[in-house]
């Protein structure tokens, strides 16, 4: 049999999920399954980078395992673990640390913005995150890491780690490439067009959670804000309908030109309840799923277990050789 490479993704445990977050990233985890070696993870140490309510944190770490279950990830066919279940990441995150150079973090978009959101908590950790995420990836040898576009310089900065390390010793880490997914990768508020969806929209109706039910998403994208020129097709000075186009596309693998060839002729009433049914059709069932699996924390305790003890003989195996190339002293059993 031929061997599979390896991809590594995650997804912080921050809370209720957009559509944008699920149609970006865990949508398509599934069906990469069958091509690669799959490990996700759920980066909770990560998420310690902005305060948080301890009781919440450990919920939405249930959640996410659950989400993932929901969607189709099968933890018998996939490593599906929590990251600080295995330890080698904060301690290679150390090492790598000793090699990055306080400059590269700083000019992170990511951190820029988010010292400006969190100012009363710029703590070390949110400046060191692109370090601990290239840390989850470089331990598994992974070579194909999906990730949204937000997150392709913090990938730069592993791919840099790993040839900084392999030079300064020898070869040690693969370089991971990235996996930009195709259409609907950036989707928009329903009500700013001109803005990323996010969760923390102080307006409810400019997101949808994969927690609303099928009458509060139906009700959004009917008010979702579009322009009154009456045309549905993808346009620059269309946002409101561009958004709506791309993530009808998103949802039923069709092209943007497929959708508005479907929807020609249409009125923006008729347009947005199709949109509205289709997204509620595809969250619906999964939610649904999701909650049911929630409810059986000895099961998900379970997957947890076998998780972390499949990704740690990987990470380990990975952290004695860099700790050996470095210089430590190897410890006696
Ligand atoms: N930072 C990623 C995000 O918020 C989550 C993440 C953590 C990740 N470690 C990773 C993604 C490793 C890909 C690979 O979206």
């Amino acid at each position: 049999m031929e061997e599979k490479k390896t991809l590594f993704s995650a997804v912080q445990p921050s809370g209720v999920m957009t559509l944008g977050n699920y149609l970006g990233a865990i949508k398509n985890w599934k069906s990469m399954i069958d091509d690669y070696d799959c490990i996700y993870s759920i980066a909770d140490l990560h998420t310690l980078t902005v305060k948080q309510v301890p009781a919440d944190l450990r919920a939405h770490t249930y959640e996410l395992a659950a989400l993932y279950i929901a969607c189709g990830l099968d933890p018998e066919k996939c490593v599906l673990f929590v990251q600080s279940h295995v330890p080698a990441h904060a301690e290679l995150t150390w090492i790598l640390n000793t090699m990055t150079y306080p400059g590269e973090l700083q000019r992170m978009t990511q951190f820029k913005d988010k010292s400006l959101k969190h100012a009363d908590n710029v703590n070390m950790g949110l400046m060191d995150y692109p370090v601990l995420m290239a840390a989850d990836i470089l331990l598994y040898n992974t070579e194909v890491v999906p990730v949204g576009i937000d997150q392709k310089q913090h990938l730069e900065i592993a791919r840099d780690l790993a040839v900084r390390f392999n030079n300064r010793y020898s070869e040690t880490f693969k370089v991971p490439e990235p996996y930009i997914g195709k259409v609907g990768a950036k989707i928009m508020s329903l009500q700013d067009p001109t803005k990323k969806m996010s969760k923390s929209d102080e307006n409810a109706n400019a997101f949808i959670s994969l927690d609303d039910d099928r009458d509060a998403i139906i009700r959004k994208f009917r008010r979702a804000v579009t322009d009154s020129d009456g045309r549905i097709i993808a346009a620059e000075d269309k946002p409101g309908i561009t958004n709506l186009l791309s993530i009808y596309g998103a949802v039923t693998g069709k092209t943007i030109a497929e959708a508005e060839k479907e929807f020609e002729g249409k009125g923006y009433g008729d347009f947005k309840s199709a949109v509205g049914e289709t997204v509620a059709d595809l969250i619906g069932p999964i939610r649904e799923e999701k909650d049911r699996i929630l409810k059986d924390k000895e099961f998900l305790d379970g997957v947890f277990r076998s998780g972390a003890e499949k990704a740690e003989r990987i990470a380990n195996k990975t952290l004695a050789k860099v700790y050996r190339k470095v210089g430590l002293v190897q410890r006696m059993r």
